[in-house]
């Protein structure tokens, strides 16, 4: 995965850092246009998989939209050169701030998940004299295969408006005069790898779309949100997610109407193979049963493994030792849930080694904390 030249760079870099490969991200991007313009769809990259600001110029750069969940997102994609015009608003919770942010800043649309919501976002709206665009998230109580806390699609779930409880949302709107809709919204849960689950929304979508052309309304967008997943397993194989099939199920299943145009917020399979949390090893400790390789790298810099057992795949990347031993590969935070790797085989590690902890660009940096009142880990780039 490194070269000899990137290794020894690292080398005189204070760790841990996360390392961005940016001629893979914007490899990763030329596809992603390439897969989604031939259908006419517009890809929007969810700013919360990876918010630093080399990677989102990079990003903007390309056309693609941005889809932000807080205030401070639809700013900072605005810095970054994303078009006002093409950033999506989403969230349960959005405060007021959040929302006038939106408004005073003129984004393409609010993807709305409450009737509550709506009265006051179309509230605010009045207040400024302005009619704001909207999308009603709807939930199509469909299981995306995922793990439990990033499925987002099923009723139980906090996210989105059930079906049950349309008819009154468009009671609602007709009485809301500030507001507009123009599209309907659907997300239902990230690191999909199971391709089905995709062809299932469609078809979802597709009985939705018939109600609400029962009920007489013709909306322009489609939003199918993001999800798709990656290869945490065995990244150097699965550089690319498989951008061309999944946009393909898109096009062959979704039925549209004359004039609608669909839309995607990517940001996993965008951003996570770029980023590696290259970490160094402080010590090796003798347990019971194991070794514990402890590292400079811990939760707080990577809470993935921490909060939902998530696999990414740890390298030593500068022993020059054939032998193997057997490692729980843990950091230095005070929590015992604070492992990246159990039982893993790995040539005799030594303290000084670097430890790459792969697949970290997605959900890494963003979900970063300070707790322990650790330094957050910095950012290098690939030249
Ligand atoms: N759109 C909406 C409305 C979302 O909630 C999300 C992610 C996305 C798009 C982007 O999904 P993606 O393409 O990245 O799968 N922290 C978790 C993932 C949380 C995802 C939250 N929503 C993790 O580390 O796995």
């Amino acid at each position: 995965m490194f070269t000899n030249e990137e290794i020894s760079k690292f080398q005189h870099i204070p760790t841990p850092f996360y390392y961005y490969d940016l001629a893979l991200l914007k490899k990763t991007l030329d596809i992603v246009i390439k897969e989604s313009v031939q259908f006419n769809f517009k890809v929007h990259y969810a700013l919360k998989a990876n918010a630093n600001t080399e990677m989102l110029k990079i990003i903007s750069a390309y056309g693609i939209g941005a889809d932000c969940v807080s205030g401070n997102e639809i700013i900072k994609a605005i810095e970054c050169g994303f078009v006002k015009h093409d950033i999506v608003f989403a969230g349960v919770g959005k405060s007021d701030k959040e929302i006038n942010t939106g408004i005073d800043q003129g984004i393409f649309c609010f993807n709305c998940e409450s009737m509550a919501e709506l009265e006051i976002i179309n509230e605010q709206a009045a207040v400024k004299n302005k009619i704001v665009d909207i999308a009603l998230r709807i939930n199509p109580n469909i299981n995306a295969k995922t793990h439990h806390y990033i499925t987002t699609g099923l009723e139980e779930n906090k996210f989105g408006i059930n079906v049950w409880e349309l008819e009154d949302v468009l009671m609602l709107l007709k009485s809301l005069k500030n507001i507009n809709l123009i599209g309907l919204h659907f997300h239902i849960g990230s690191q999909i790898t199971d391709m089905s689950v995709f062809k299932g929304l469609c078809i979802r979508i597709n009985e939705i779309q018939q109600w609400f052309s029962e009920h007489k309304i013709l909306v322009q967008h489609i939003n199918v949100g993001g999800g798709l997943g990656v290869n945490y397993e065995q990244p150097d194989n699965n550089l690319l997610a498989d951008f061309e099939t999944y946009f393909r199920i898109f096009n062959d299943f979704l039925e549209l109407f004359p004039g609608q145009k669909v839309h995607f917020e990517l940001g996993r399979s965008i951003i996570a193979q770029s980023g590696t949390l290259i970490s160094r090893v402080l010590y090796i400790k003798k347990g019971i049963t194991t070794n514990f390789a402890i590292i400079d790298a811990g939760m707080t810099d990577l809470i993935r493994p921490a909060l939902y057992h998530a696999f990414h795949k740890v390298e030593n990347i500068t022993t020059d030792s054939s032998e193997v031993r057997r490692y729980d590969v843990v950091g230095p935070i005070c929590e015992s849930s604070d492992c990246f790797a159990k039982a893993l085989n790995l040539p005799i590690t030594k303290r000084g080694d670097l430890i790459a902890i792969r697949t970290t660009g997605a959900y890494g940096e963003t979900m970063a904390s300070q707790y322990n009142l650790k330094d957050l880990a910095k950012a290098v780039y690939s030249l």
